[in-house]
């Protein structure tokens, strides 16, 4: 999963794509490149392992009006300069986000032919059937070269002595832009915030010919398609740090603005919603890692409120287990990114097969806004670290509300969170805990009920990061097994914000105890404070109800990952071997 741009026009293409490709780097940063035609009518390439700022310095001599660059996330190769896009063959350069699920055959039947690989990727493969396939246009050769291929991909070309950019587009999503005198094609949206007055989404199938003056669209067959432009009103992600040295720290501070603002959006499409779940007798929630965890919370509130039943599945899963779904399901799609392959992919299954899609999302520009029937806001504003902070609260918030609204019931608790959170935020202090957490072998979150869901972000949150081994279990699991693991190197950490199941969670934090684990408590009650303050570190946090009291517990145990993650030394805005974007399988 990577990013991908391609520009032509009258400016510096090299620059322009470098631009594209620091908007684009969320996707993904184990390599860079790209490739330009010069004035010769020659393709130069310049790719490196490593962040896209590396190809700066190696640009500066780089002239031409079309070129088109790539941000890797490996997924066939491991990251190296030569695994790095883009990928050439005779006279053609091309530049693939996706998966080659045929790759291997394709490749031997080359290599059988006596052709030489120079990467590990199943990308080279695209390069040699666009080669294989070229007589001249790489319009018939693009179109000839994806017919054999299985599998997803947004996948640009260019060849030498051609002033033009070919774009191919199966599941993976391709974004053409309309400028005055220059064009340009990008995976997505904030890319070309800016660039262009117009912009279309191309759809499985398309390929496009982008030249200087003119875009033209064609279906698998080339016959000339028309896809339907929209205003590029795409804004890029304000990069300034706000004084913070990290954007997880900084977007952990945004926390109470993405709850209020979450609030206020939903107001917009609350009438929407309700007519869209008009008859809806059941509810499936789909989403991938935090977004997942908080679809956990979601089935509390649709169940506690409305009692109608719901299933939670991670995205990945729910597609290949041949689910049931009737004109009566409705489906809550979540994604921060509205990208994530595997839920939309899950979406798209939901609508096939005649259920409502509800996405609940914070890219309203996004594959999952297109096709959703409803879209439920997330309004926590672009969100650079690679892990999930405020995306996480303002979903809970969206959640809540779709709840509610779905059960006929109104409470003025949410209207107060912002405001704790924000408390919550400036008054905390978890160094103490951090430093804990640092200098473990492991670290175990664990509640019951709604804190289990938060448990199961903590321990995210904290692998994610600080690569600190950890694992979040409902409280009474403990015992049957990973009890075995706690001794004085590995730390515990209890969320109890239910005061009805406190006294279960306390049983487990005893059962640490009493075996040597070092053991923390995080509550918003004075008797489970007052238990154990004297016995390990506790952090005491607002009262509030019980059903959002994950938005302030949230933002201590993320508060805790980052903290750990700098006493370590890493980096928390961009992982190791993660993006923040996952958009194959
Ligand atoms: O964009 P999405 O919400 O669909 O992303 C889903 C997950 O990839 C994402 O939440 C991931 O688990 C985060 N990096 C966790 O911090």
């Amino acid at each position: 999963m990577c990013g991908i741009i391609g520009y032509i026009g009258g400016g510096n293409a090299a620059e322009n794509v470098l631009e594209g490709l620091r908007r684009l780097e969320y996707r993904g940063y184990d390599s860079a490149g790209l490739a330009v035609i010069g004035g010769n009518g020659k393709i130069s390439v310049v790719k490196r392992q490593g962040r896209v700022e590396k190809l700066a310095p190696l640009i500066t001599e780089m002239r031409g009006c079309v070129g088109i660059g790539h941000t890797r996330w490996a997924t066939h190769g491991r990251p190296c300069d030569a695994n790095a896009h883009p990928h050439s063959a005779g006279a053609v350069t091309v530049v693939h986000n996706g998966i080659i699920e045929n790759y291997a055959e394709l490749k031997a039947a080359f290599i059988e032919k006596g052709e030489t690989f120079f990467s590990e990727t199943d990308s080279e493969v695209l390069a040699k059937l666009v080669n294989k396939n070229f007589s001249g246009d790489i319009l018939t050769a693009l179109a000839a070269a994806v017919k054999v291929v299985k599998g997803s991909y947004a996948l640009m070309a260019i060849c030498e002595n051609t002033q033009a950019i070919a774009v191919a587009k199966s599941k993976s999503s391709v974004i053409l832009g309309f400028g005055d005198g220059e064009n340009f094609c990008a995976s997505d949206e904030p890319a070309l915030a800016g660039k262009c007055k117009n912009i279309c989404s191309l759809e499985d199938g398309d390929i496009a010919l982008i030249t200087r003056d003119k875009i033209e669209i064609f279906d698998s067959k080339l016959k000339p398609v028309k896809r339907k432009l929209r205003p590029n009103v795409a804004v890029s992600a304000s990069l300034d740090l706000c004084g913070c040295p990290h954007y997880m720290l900084k977007e952990l501070k945004e926390v109470p603005a993405s709850v209020k603002n979450t609030i206020s959006a939903f107001y917009d499409v609350e009438g929407e919603l309700k007519k869209a779940l008009d008859g809806v007798n059941r509810i499936i929630i789909v989403g991938c890692g935090t977004a997942y965890h908080a679809g956990l919370l979601g089935k509390r509130y649709f169940e506690s409120f409305a009692r109608v039943p719901v299933e939670v599945e991670t995205a990945g899963e729910f597609r290949y287990k041949d689910p049931v779904m009737t004109e009566k399901t409705a489906v809550f799609a979540i994604s921060q990114s509205g990208e994530t392959a595997d839920t939309v992919e899950a979406a798209r299954l939901a609508l096939s097969m005649g259920a409502k899609v509800v996405a609940v999302t914070n890219a309203p520009y996004s594959q999952l806004t297109r096709l959703a029937s409803v879209v439920v806001p997330v309004a926590a504003g672009p969100e650079i670290c690679v892990a999930a902070t405020k995306s996480y609260t303002g979903q809970i918030t969206a959640l809540y509300l779709a709840a509610l609204a779905f059960a006929g019931k109104k409470t003025a608790e949410l209207e107060k969170m912002p405001g704790l959170c924000q408390k919550v935020i400036e008054d905390i202090d978890i160094n103490t805990l951090a430093q804990m957490c640092a200098r473990s072998n492991g670290v175990y979150f664990l509640g019951k009920d709604l804190d289990y869901a938060v448990a199961l972000e903590g321990s995210l949150k904290l692998k994610e990061v600080s690569y600190i081994p950890s694992e979040g279990y409902p409280a009474g699991e403990l015992k049957h097994g990973t009890l075995a693991l706690i001794d004085g190197n590995t730390v515990s950490v209890a969320l109890m914000f239910d005061k009805a199941l406190a006294g279960k969670c306390e049983n487990a934090v005893e059962q640490v105890l009493s075996r040597g684990g070092r053991a923390a408590v995080i509550t918003n009650d004075t008797e489970v404070y007052n238990n154990f303050s004297k016995r390990c570190e506790v952090l005491l946090l607002p009262e509030c109800d019980k059903y959002l009291s994950p938005l302030i517990s949230a933002v201590v145990v993320q508060a805790i990952a980052y903290e750990t993650a700098v006493i370590l030394g890493r980096d928390p805005d961009k992982p190791r071997n993660l993006a923040k974007s996952v958009t194959v399988e």
